[in-house]
Formats: structure tokens, sequence, C-alpha cells
């Protein structure tokens, strides 16, 4: 209940840092996770997450049932999942939608009527772009344009059919983005949930590759997850799902190493404050 979430929370908090204290296995902890959401949880949110049907933490069909917050019937499965979605890391998630609409919106404020290119990298389920649906009909006198990219094809057939009613504006590739971007120029290039999974060495290797493809004036906006995530325990304990959380000032030399002049930088975050936003001007 939520009555209960204060203590549960506390608690994990406890079982992080016996952890991190090294008097219990982060092994231990996960196999007892693992053994009691098997019995108990199917179905649930945490299960999914846990059961990494595609693989990894983070695919494309967790991230849209966190977007659209998916809770189970069964009244105490239900609850499971209410706690779920209360966590700060889900809202952080949901969160994202609003600022990348926010993006586009600032991107559009100029005076140039010229279409907007939009370069949305590890796009997932594209949750993002189909749900700007209204912000196209506020701004009709500017085109906006979408490129996708996401290294996994259910993925994109998932995103594909999310964006059927844009599907003028939106082209998708199934590539890895490590290996491939689209060769043309983008006014902003976008990717949220993506180098929070990069070591610093492939995250500015990637980062240098956005910066070259961002238009004179344009801008690269990744997400990163920050060290302030009161739901690390819980995902990393008994979810699996480990992260590279970073602060401000790193993200702000990864930024730097990659070549971004000191005063094209900026990191901000969403209303939760645990999603960075590293800002590149071009
Ligand atoms: C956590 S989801 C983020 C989805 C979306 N950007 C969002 O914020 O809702 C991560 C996505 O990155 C994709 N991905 C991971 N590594 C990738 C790579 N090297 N190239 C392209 N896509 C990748 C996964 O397939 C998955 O859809």
């Amino acid at each position: 209940m939520p009555s209960d979430y204060a203590h549960f929370n506390r608690t994990l908090r406890h079982l992080g840092d016996a952890v991190r204290a090294k008097v219990i296995a982060r092994d231990d902890v996960l196999a007892y996770a693992q053994d009691v959401t098997n019995r108990y949880l199917e179905g649930t949110m945490q299960a999914r997450a846990l059961g990494k049907k595609y693989g990894y933490s983070g695919d494309f069909e967790i991230i849209e049932a966190i977007y659209t917050v998916q809770i189970a019937q069964e009244p105490h499965l239900r609850r499971w999942d209410l706690y779920f979605h209360s966590q700060a890391a889900p809202n952080a998630v949901r969160n994202r939608k609003a600022y990348f609409h926010q993006l586009l919106h600032s991107h559009s404020a100029g005076q140039t009527k010229a279409p907007l290119s939009v370069l949305n990298l590890a796009s997932g389920p594209a949750r993002d772009v189909r749900d700007v649906r209204e912000w196209v009909l506020d701004n009709p006198d500017r085109e906006v344009f979408f490129d996708c990219v996401d290294a996994e094809i259910h993925a994109i057939e998932r995103a594909r059919k999310l964006c059927a009613p844009f599907a003028k504006r939106v082209e998708f590739y199934h590539r890895n983005v490590l290996r491939f971007l689209p060769a043309k120029g983008y006014e902003l290039v976008w990717s949220a949930g993506l180098f929070d999974y990069l070591t610093d060495r492939t995250f500015v290797y990637l980062l240098k590759a956005l910066m070259a493809v961002t238009k004179r004036g344009g801008e690269v906006v990744v997400g990163n997850f920050s060290e302030h995530n009161p739901s690390r325990d819980y995902m990393e304990l008994l979810g699996d799902w480990v992260l590279q959380h970073r602060t401000q000032d790193h993200l702000r030399e990864l930024a730097l190493e990659a070549g971004a002049a000191a005063d094209s930088i900026e990191v901000m975050w969403e209303p939760e404050g645990v999603n960075l936003f590293l800002h590149i001007r071009r």
C-alpha cells in the first residue's frame, strides 16, 4: 500500500548499503529477488523488468509499459505495479517526453519556416515522436521530420505502428547507432535511454559522431541518469538493471573530450532531477 512505500524504500536502501559494504553479495540478493519474482509476481512490471525478454534491461516493451503506466489486473499484483510506477526512475522516464516536446518547441521558435530535421537515436517505441501529434497541431506552420534509429527490429516494428498517423514525417532505420547514422544534417539530435548504458569511451565516440551530423545553430541533446537516483537500489538489486549514472560535471567533461566548446555545453534535468540532459550547441 502507498503507506508502506517509505518503509520499503528505506529497507531497500539498507540492503544497498549492505551490498556496498560487502556484507551481502549482490548476486545473492538478485537470486532471492529472482526467486520471489518467479513465484509470486508473474506478469508484473517487476517480473517483466527482471525477465529481460530481449536479453537486456530497458528494452522497448518495458519502456513502453512505463510510458503507458501498465498495471496488472489482479489486486495483489496491481499493488506491486502501482509501487513500481510510483518510483522516481519511471517518473523520470515519463518526463522525457515533455522534455523532448519542449525542445522541439524551442527549436521551432525562430523566424525560419524551413522544415525541422530531428534525429532520434535508440528511439525504442518512439513514444516521444508519436505523442508529438499535439505539438504538430499547435505548430502547423513548422514542418518537422524525424529519423529514428534503433538496433532492435521489434522496437522498429512497434514504433512504426505507433507512428503510422505520421508515416510521412518519420523514417525508421534498423541499425546499430555505433556503426551507422543517416548521412544528413539535423537541427536537433536527441537520444534518451542510450548513453547511460555506454562506457565513457563509447560515450565520447558516439557524441563526436552526433556532433558531426548536427547543423550549425543546431543542438545535440543526450539523456543520462544522474547519480541522484533514489530508485537505483531497486533497479540494481531487484531488477538487475544497471546503468552508468553520471554527474553534471562528468557529462561536461565527456562533452569537452568529444570536442565541444566549453561555452556550448549545458546540463539540464527533468522535474524529477533523475534524468540529466547534456546539451551541446553547434
Ligand atoms: C531504454 S530504451 C530508450 C527508448 C527511447 N529512447 C525512450 O527514451 O523512450 C533503449 C533503446 O535503445 C536501443 N539500443 C540499444 N543499443 C543500441 C544501439 N547500439 N544502436 C541502436 N539502438 C540501440 C534498444 O533497442 C532500445 O530500444
